[in-house]
């Protein structure tokens, strides 16, 4: 395999494998980039101008979850510094910017009773920043970090949390949808849902395992749907935007070519991501998830599903209730079948797989975050084949290396081979990919990991009181890549 100079150096962080071949194929022009973010992840500013506590909040100051005992308090202090966040989108030439808005900013008491107009200031400095610079907004609504009120009250395994969150979804349109043209409803409910689940005492209100990430997924897809149709009958006709929720997956490849394993891949593809696009696409659950927790919740001496079902009524709003497909993909992992074993009641057991990490696939300081490009092309296709045909956004996709890395070789190379295969996608499986975002725009505070590991295209320095950003070299690759719409040094003419 011949491999071009640049990648020559890099190569040796595919520990184990040989180098990567970059594609030469070539983005088209209508094809969009930009970064993303979060809230609790770069905010800081945690009790500010009306801000309430948020799940995060909450959790960073009262348990041990978080591995360096960090919090996100001050993060990356945007709250304050959001003009020097907007140079350095502009510096990298981004279409757009995707970033969440905290509830807790915008109505604290985490019902619309009351509209804090301090947050509404800030969000719309940073919406008429954007702007002013050519950047199109991309809002998340919801990036984990509900009302700590609301959570006490059971989170979203609790049905009223539904009709909250439609509320506050009301606001945000009703204050920022002139402006705003893409919204994301919920950051990876498959995360907040069972990876951070409510059963966990650190993470939430210590709900049953194997009902409340099932409780919980259900009204999410029921609060999604109620906002888009929310949208469609108060907004569209004059704000004219799309709406879609970021579902995050690994692939899961086969561990080996038997039936059982393909078959147990292709299983965890649907619970994990038809969880939740299986409704939103063809109006329920997938079969096998039906048919599975049916029979292991009456093995466990449930006298019900501990899979709740749809309402006739409720089928008809899900169904379609999407503008496009929003995938957030990060890694693979090699799957097994393990249908004879069944476990306690938890959604992490019931889908009788097993999963692990090929030993040939590049590392990264995530244990989580292994490196097979190819994964992403195949999720593609299945998505394509799965999901009719849909245009797809990548709303994150990125690379964890160590504190302090600036000359950061390891996430050019995970950009460079991640995008090959979105290219590869698109122009020989014809997947209709539209938009790219790289996760993500700066270091920030990384959840349980706190800042221990660094996503960022710009290194933060968190023991500066001015939380100084510096660009890495993947800030200026990716500068090149949007620029240019080529991976490598030369795409040819
Ligand atoms: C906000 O929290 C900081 C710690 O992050 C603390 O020093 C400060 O006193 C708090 N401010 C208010 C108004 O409570
Ligand atoms: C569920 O149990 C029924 C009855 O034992 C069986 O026929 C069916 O194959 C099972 N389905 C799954 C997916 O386990
Ligand atoms: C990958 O693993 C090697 C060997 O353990 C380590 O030296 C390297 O720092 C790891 N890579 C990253 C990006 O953390
Ligand atoms: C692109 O790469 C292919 C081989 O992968 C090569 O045949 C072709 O000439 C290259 N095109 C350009 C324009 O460099």
């Amino acid at each position: 395999m011949q491999c071009l100079s640049t990648i020559l150096v890099l190569s040796a962080v595919f520990a184990g494998s040989s180098c990567y071949e970059v594609t030469n194929l070539t983005f088209p022009a209508s094809f969009l980039f930009g970064t993303a973010t979060a809230a609790y992840q770069i905010e800081g500013a945690w009790n500010e101008s009306g801000k309430s506590v948020s799940r995060w909040d909450h959790i960073t100051h009262t348990s041990s979850i978080v591995v360096d005992g960090s919090n996100g308090d001050v993060a990356c202090d945007s709250y304050h510094k959001y003009k020097e966040d907007i140079e350095m989108l502009k510096q990298l030439g981004v279409d757009f910017y995707r970033f969440s808005i905290a509830w807790t900013r915008i109505i604290p008491s985490g019902f619309a009773n009351d509209i804090n107009q301090a947050g509404v200031d800030y969000y719309n400095n940073l919406i008429d920043g954007l702007l002013e610079a050519g950047i199109e907004p991309w809002v998340t609504m919801y990036h984990w970090d509900i009302p700590q009120v609301l959570n006490y009250i059971g989170d979203f395994s609790n049905p009223y949390t539904i009709d909250y969150v439609v509320d506050y979804a009301d606001v945000l349109f009703s204050l920022f949808g002139d402006r705003v043209k893409t919204w994301i409803t919920f950051n990876e409910p498959l995360s907040f849902c069972a990876h951070f689940p409510l059963s966990s005492a650190a993470f939430g209100v210590h709900l049953p395992a194997g009902i409340s990430e099932y409780l919980c997924s259900h009204n999410i897809v029921i609060a999604h749907a109620k906002i888009y149709r929310l949208y469609q009958l108060k907004y569209k006709w004059e704000q004219n935007g799309r709406i879609s929720i970021a579902l995050n997956t690994e692939y899961a490849e086969p561990a080996t070519d038997s039936p059982a394993d393909i078959e147990a891949s292709n299983r965890k593809l649907l619970y994990d991501l038809g969880w939740y696009a299986y409704p939103l696409v063809h109006g329920d659950y997938p079969r096998v998830m039906i048919d599975t927790i049916r029979n292991l919740s009456a093995i466990q001496g449930f006298p019900f599903s501990r899979l709740p079902m749809f309402t006739l009524n409720e089928k008809v709003i899900i169904r379609g209730a999407y503008d496009f497909f929003a995938l957030n993909h990060y890694t693979s992992s090699l799957t097994a079948d393990a249908s004879s074993v069944i476990g306690s009641p938890s959604f992490l057991n019931d889908d009788l797989v097993e999963q692990f990490k090929d030993p040939a696939w590049g590392n990264s300081s995530a244990s989580w975050l292994t490196v097979y490009p190819e994964g992403l092309r195949k999720l593609l296709v299945h998505i394509k084949e799965t999901y009719n045909d849909p245009e797809i956004a990548i709303t994150e996709n990125g690379f964890a290396d160590e504190p302090g890395v600036l000359n950061d070789v390891g996430r050019v190379s995970y950009y460079q081979s991640y995008l090959s295969e979105v290219l590869k996608a698109m122009l020989e499986d014809g997947v209709k990919v539209t938009a790219y975002t790289a996760w993500s725009l700066m270091d920030n505070f990384e959840w349980y990991n706190g800042y221990t590991v660094r996503f960022g295209l710009y290194y933060v320095d968190f023991d500066s009181p001015d939380r100084t950003r510096t660009a890495k070299e993947s800030a200026g690759y990716y500068r090149n890549v949007i620029q240019t719409r080529c991976l490598t040094e030369n795409c040819g003419t």
